[in-house]
């Protein structure tokens, strides 16, 4: 298949990239800046590595106006692994970890605390309802936690909360937030947040890199005695090359922070962008409410996964049939939930989805 005649990707994660950075990468693949090595031979304590780390550490600074107080590791593991970290570095002294369940993944670290024997609270969760809303007012937690989990977008129930932290908690603790599915995708008030984490396969690269910002004052309270692997005052002191680091996924992380420059400039732009796609669709929503129907309530909509089901279910398979058909790809829903779920991610392109919003508006006039 020629590169030109590609799919539209709507996957949730590995998630589309931008043709110019799989471009860039495959030329790199042969040959690494004409050294005659291949990207994928690059060893991690080359100079050639510490210039990729540190212009990755320096972009997401200038992206996410991040100040010096700020630590930024490239780690392995997965978002999931940092559900675990947390509870390891963070929950000493007597110190429990509190959580906002806004969907599966802010419940599946929880899970992952409970399962570890760390006692979690869960201050609110919409569980029981399916996760369809975020809290209407801030959540009080006055008691005294290692830290207050928050997920900025839920991937699987389209759940978004607002930027500032404050809007759904009020807290004096350090909020920890998963950013996985939207890091990048809006301007974050940093300062607010004790630490934020994001695996690298939707806006940041692909599988393999998982960035870690932690606030220095977090940082101090990070116990020591533990295997050095896991603790992050010694991967940060090691500048993210205790293990041998990936190469290759931290390097298309910083692909894409270059790819964000150049093409948006800033984080509210592409923020602006974002919104502009989700609009199209949740438009559309709103459009046919006898034919579509929303999992969310309206101020928890996600901008980077829409997801929705049919009024009548038996057209789920039809769409997603006709849908690949028409080269709209990776459209169905997550097991958890079912029905349709269509990522937005940054490198989604606005042709992408006024060309969905057309099948999808027409796939209403012939199946009415
Ligand atoms: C918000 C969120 N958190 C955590 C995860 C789990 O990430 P990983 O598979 O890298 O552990 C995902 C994966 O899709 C996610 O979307």
């Amino acid at each position: 298949m020629s590169v030109k005649s590609r799919p539209f990707n709507f996957a949730a994660g590995p998630a589309a990239l931008p043709l110019e950075v799989i471009e860039q990468v495959s030329k790199d693949v042969l040959d690494f800046r004409g050294q005659g090595i291949s990207l994928l031979e690059q060893g991690h304590r080359t100079p050639v590595f510490s210039e990729i780390r540190d212009e990755l550490k320096s972009s997401l600074k200038e992206l996410l106006a991040l100040d010096d107080e700020h630590e930024i590791v490239c780690l392995q593991g997965g978002a999931r692994q940092q559900f675990a970290m947390t509870l390891l570095n963070f929950c000493h002294g007597g110190l429990t970890p509190a959580y906002i369940n806004t969907g599966h993944w802010g419940y599946r670290a929880s899970v992952e605390a409970d399962l570890g024997g760390y006692n979690p609270e869960i201050y609110w969760s919409d569980r029981e309802n399916g996760y369809r809303k975020i809290p209407s007012k801030p959540v009080e937690i006055s008691k005294k936690h290692a830290f207050v989990h928050v997920t900025g977008n839920e991937t699987i129930h389209g759940i978004q909360i607002p930027e500032d932290p404050s809007q759904i908690v009020k807290t004096d603790n350090h909020i920890i937030m998963d950013t996985s599915s939207d890091l990048l995708s809006r301007p974050l008030p940093c300062k607010k947040y004790g630490m934020i984490y994001a695996c690298a396969q939707k806006n940041l690269g692909v599988v393999g890199n998982t960035v870690v910002i932690i606030h220095r004052d977090l940082l101090k309270n990070s116990r020591e005695d533990l295997p050095p692997v896991f603790a992050y005052k010694n991967l940060v002191k090691l500048d993210s090359i205790y293990n041998t680091a990936p190469v290759l996924p931290i390097y298309v992380s910083l692909l894409m922070c270059r790819w964000i420059k150049k093409e948006f400039g800033t984080l509210e732009a592409v923020a602006k962008f974002n919104q502009q796609k989700a609009d199209m669709l949740y438009e559309l929503l709103d459009k046919y409410p006898d034919f579509y129907t929303d999992h969310c309530e309206v101020n928890a909509r996600s901008t980077m996964n829409v997801i929705l089901k049919f009024k009548k279910p038996e057209l789920q398979d039809k769409f997603i049939k006709q849908a690949a058909q028409k080269g709209f790809i990776n459209v169905k829903g997550h097991r958890e939930l079912g029905g349709i779920r269509i990522s937005n991610y940054n490198a989604v392109t606005l042709e992408a989805v006024q060309s969905l919003k057309e099948f999808m508006e027409a796939f209403v006039t012939s199946t009415s």
